[in-house]
């Protein structure tokens, strides 16, 4: 670089430049946005990560200007002037200054990029992100990864002036309860034995109260080698926290205060304490157990009237499994296309379709109809307490399956029809989630959580007699439809352990082989514990106010785990297989396919 004006760290950034600034001989360094010759003077727009001005090349400088072109990296040295009363932007931070260059110099020059690098683009996600540096170089990015530092920064700040303490834990590990496949990783020194990288640092954090600590925090990398969807990655992070000597409300009050010096960096107040709902009443009210609390529209109980309807399909679903509704206001106006839609949108959660029921000046309309008459579509109507113009939707069967698809018509529909308030948020926690989950396949209860998870102590004497009935000692953060978070209290006693391993069909051998160093652990002095982890690819999308978690990492994959940019997954010389002793196989098809 030529003569330095300033110094790296004295440098002001382009888009930080004010009006204060006017006067100032300043040194900016960044790419060319744009470039215009007006006049015989050339006008380049010069970006940063912080945002662009205008800086001004005439004179002699004029001939180096128009040699520019967009995304070449300059260094300029010139005077802050301000802009004269006509020219000055209002819609840029920068607008009212401009600079007025006596130097210039090129440091790099830049080739034609694949897209135009501005907020609106319209590239696709795809070339976006095999080209993520350049897409990152957009506003709207950086200000998104910028945003994520501060969030992050905030959260430590937070945590540390609450006494906690940031432990990092071990990546290359053994495999952590948390119910979805591990990526394994071969020991080359052990020829057959795999590390897992950890589905979450549960257990460390676990043994960090075992030894004391007291209260955990880590801004924790997980990894799950699970289906993609928007707000899944295969690796993300968790602000992982575990503290000892404490019961649920202490961690609710604690992820309150910890949201509500977070939130207002965007401008969001969180009440001071969230509402609670049970599980149950969440499923039963939303059909979810992270619901959408920013509009009603809560599901309709319809067993009764179904029982004693004279629809054969509904009064056997009403007899084995559940019937619940919805009434969608305004719905009687939705085209045939549109109802059978609905059924479309439900079947992949289980459901043959959805019913319908209706009352427009043509009279009563339903497929049902013919069955039911109009009396009896009526008297679903009424039962639902459907009134003029509304739709009522219907579903049938097993409970698991009924609370799924009118769990996700609601929030569909609650989209479609516009019943969210723009700029409107819902704080929630969930709590009482059951412990166990009976799984039909495999005849077997599973953990909703895991293992570790405590009992409510009213329900402990169920353990053995009725595992389906007992509630366990967690809960979830739940933001706009998102689970931001979940944990529990955990079990620090053996003999619960044990019985709670029982009901998962673990002996204790199998316990002692898969975690005997955490029940050794438990025999030498375990406090009564429990923590939570904060999804903070999440956190960051809903404060930035986007759809997808993608957006809010720096380097993402795609929705089949691809990173587009560097091209991993990759395969690896033979060479390297051979000194894992590995051998590849991929003509046969994996056991499952998912
Ligand atoms: P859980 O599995 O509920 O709990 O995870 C906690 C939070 O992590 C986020 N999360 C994810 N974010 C992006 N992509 C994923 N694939 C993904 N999976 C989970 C969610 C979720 O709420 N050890 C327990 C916590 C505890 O009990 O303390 C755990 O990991 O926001």
């Amino acid at each position: 670089m030529g003569d330095r004006l300033m110094g790296a760290w004295e440098r002001p950034f382009c888009g930080g430049l004010r009006a204060a600034d006017v006067g100032r001989r300043v040194e900016l360094v960044g790419w060319v946005r744009r470039r215009r010759n007006l006049g015989g003077i050339v006008f380049v727009d010069l970006r940063d990560r912080e945002g662009w001005a205008q800086v001004l090349l005439r004179d002699a400088l004029r001939e180096a200007g128009e040699k520019l072109s967009q995304e070449d990296v300059i260094r300029v040295i010139g005077t802050v002037a301000a802009r004269s009363a006509d020219t000055v932007n209002s819609d840029m931070p920068t607008g009212e200054i401009e600079v007025i260059a006596e130097e210039v110099e090129l440091l790099t020059a830049a080739e034609t990029p694949p897209f135009v690098v501005e907020d609106r683009v319209n590239a696709s996600e795809e070339l976006r992100l095999r080209y993520r540096y350049l897409d990152l170089r957009r506003p709207e990015m950086m200000a998104t990864l910028v945003l994520r530092d501060q969030i992050t920064f905030a959260i430590r700040e937070y945590f540390h002036g609450m006494g906690f303490i940031e432990v990092e834990t071990p990546i290359l590990t053994r495999s952590t309860p948390e119910g979805a496949r591990d990526f394994l990783v071969p020991a080359r020194l052990a020829p057959g034995s795999f590390y897992a990288l950890p589905q979450s640092p549960q257990l460390f954090k676990q043994l960090l109260q075992v030894a004391g600590l007291g209260r955990y925090v880590q801004i924790a990398r997980c990894f799950r080698d699970e289906a993609l969807r928007a707000e899944r990655q295969l690796e993300f992070t968790q602000v992982d926290i575990e503290a000892s000597f404490v019961e649920e409300e202490d961690i609710y009050a604690l992820i309150e205060g910890l949201f509500a010096k977070v939130f207002p960096i965007v401008g969001i107040t969180p009440p001071a304490a969230f509402p609670r709902l049970s599980w149950a009443d969440a499923m039963e009210r939303f059909g979810s157990d992270k619901p959408d609390m920013r509009f009603g529209m809560e599901l309709v109980e319809l067993g009764e009237v179904a029982r004693g309807c004279a629809f054969e399909v509904l009064r056997a679903a009403a007899a084995t499994g559940r019937v619940k509704g919805l009434v969608v206001p305004g719905g009687t106006a939705f085209s045939r296309k549109q109802l059978d839609e609905l059924s479309e949108f439900a079947k992949p959660f289980g459901v043959p379709g959805v019913l319908w029921f209706r009352k427009t000046a043509d009279g009563y309309g339903s497929p049902a109809k013919k069955a039911l008459g109009d009396e009896g579509i009526a008297a679903f109507l009424a039962a639902a307490g459907a009134g003029d113009g509304d739709l009522l939707v219907v579903v049938g069967g097993v409970p698991k399956v009924v609370f799924a698809a009118l769990g996700a018509l609601r929030v569909e529909l609650g989209g479609r029809l516009g019943l969210v308030r723009q700029g409107s948020h819902a704080f929630l926690w969930v709590t009482d989630f059951p412990l166990f989950e009976w799984d039909d396949e495999t005849h077997r209860y599973y953990s909703v959580n895991h293992p570790f998870t405590a009992p409510k102590a009213q329900d402990v004497a169920n353990l053995e007699s009725d595992p389906g009935a007992v509630r366990a000692r967690a809960y979830d953060v739940v933001m706009d439809g998102v689970e931001l978070g979940g944990g529990s209290i955990r079990i620090h006693d053996s003999v619960l352990q044990q019985r709670a391993f029982a009901v998962l069909g673990i002996d204790e051998a199998q316990a002692k082989h898969r975690f005997g160093f955490l029940l050794d652990a438990f025999r030498y002095g375990a406090p009564p514990h429990g923590g939570l982890a904060l999804g903070l690819d999440r956190l960051v999308m809903l404060m930035a106010g986007r759809d997808s978690i993608r957006d809010v990492i720096a380097f993402p994959k795609t929705t089949s785990g691809n990173c587009l940019l560097t091209d991993a997954p990759n395969t690896v010389d033979d060479a390297q297989l051979e000194e894992l002793r590995l051998r590849v196989d991929v003509s046969r098809s994996a056991p499952n396919g998912s």
